[in-house]
């Protein structure tokens, strides 16, 4: 089985792919990093707690990064995920549960020393933490068995982005730090919206979910209403599956179709925040992508097969 940290700001698609780490008999889910994002640190932080404590999650949760690297002011996403982050529904103030005294970077720096090539990093938010985690001890890159992201927009399929027409969010929220991860020598795969956008939850496969997946699937039909308002109102007729995306890539990659290349993340001007991966098989003269690592990202997606994978396993 796959050994996860999950380094997340939930977040409504958060949550949801919380669940499927959860309940996957693949996964056996190490940790878990909070972030800003969708809603300030101290929100995400709390929701990753009262999610746990809720369904029963047992493991470690950390507190990570309350803005980027720049040191700017974190942008957050209430009208996408509610003020709460999990659409607004009744949340306690508290949980009993209490974060671990170490912070998020330094908490995967540690799990990784201690379990040397057996870690995949799943990385859902904003690319902070892994960037504090790089930064502090660039020798982790050698040690985890994989990074897998939900990040970018690369012009497949169609798609641009979310925030802008160039960027998607968990890009645009740390430019830099995204930068960073795709400088570093592990192998990574980016599931961005080329084919998150792809996949669709309609209402009636929520209202199923909610019907068969018992008590989680009556808590993802309540947080998904406000979601699922604000995807309606895009022209969508449903919700755009991010995160879980990128959950299920670690238990079923050939539902993917990827191409690898060296990625770079634009850093000011109209499109901060786009990603451009220079693919492998294509020549060009002598530019800034030279001496990066190959990455892969996704490019095309099962979407049938995905949904009827997440809806098994809950
Ligand atoms: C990503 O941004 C966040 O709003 C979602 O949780 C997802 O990780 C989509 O662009
Ligand atoms: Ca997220």
């Amino acid at each position: 089985s796959h050994k996860i940290i999950y380094d997340t700001d939930p977040g409504v698609d958060d949550a949801m792919a919380l669940f499927f780490l959860h309940y996957s008999p693949d996964i056996e889910l190490v940790g878990i990093t909070t972030g800003h994002g969708n809603a300030p640190v101290e929100t995400t932080t709390r929701n990753a707690l009262y999610l746990a404590e809720r369904f029963g999650i047992d493991a470690p949760i950390a507190r990570g990064a309350a803005g980027p690297l720049s040191g700017e002011e974190a942008h957050h996403a209430a009208f996408v995920h509610g003020e709460n982050g999990l659409g607004g529904i009744d949340l306690p103030e508290t949980v009993a549960l209490q974060p671990i005294d170490q912070p998020a970077h330094r908490f995967i720096i540690e799990t990784v020393r201690r379990h040397p090539g057996e870690i995949t990093l799943l990385a859902v938010g904003r690319m902070t933490n892994l960037a504090l985690a790089l930064r502090e001890d660039p020798g982790i890159a050698g040690l985890v068995k994989a990074v897998v992201i939900m990040g970018g927009a690369f012009g497949h399929n169609g798609h641009g982005g979310n925030v802008t027409p160039a960027a998607e969010a968990n890009i645009h929220g740390d430019p830099l730090a995204a930068d960073e991860i795709f400088a570093a020598d592990w192998p990574i795969t980016a599931i961005g919206l080329d084919v998150t956008h792809e996949v669709l939850m309609t209402t009636d496969y929520l209202r199923d979910l909610a019907a068969e997946a018992g008590d989680v699937g009556r808590f993802i039909w309540d947080i998904s209403r406000f979601y699922e308002a604000f995807y309606r109102r895009k022209g969508l007729d449903g919700i755009s599956v991010h995160d879980s995306s990128a959950a299920i890539y670690l238990v079923a990659p050939h539902l993917f179709e990827t191409r690898r290349g060296a990625i770079r993340v634009v850093r000011d001007g109209l499109a901060f925040g786009q990603t451009i991966q220079k693919p492998d098989r294509f020549g060009f003269p002598p530019g800034a992508w030279d001496g990066r690592p190959s990455h892969a990202v996704c490019t095309g997606v099962d979407g049938p097969a995905l949904l009827d994978l997440y809806r098994r396993t809950l």
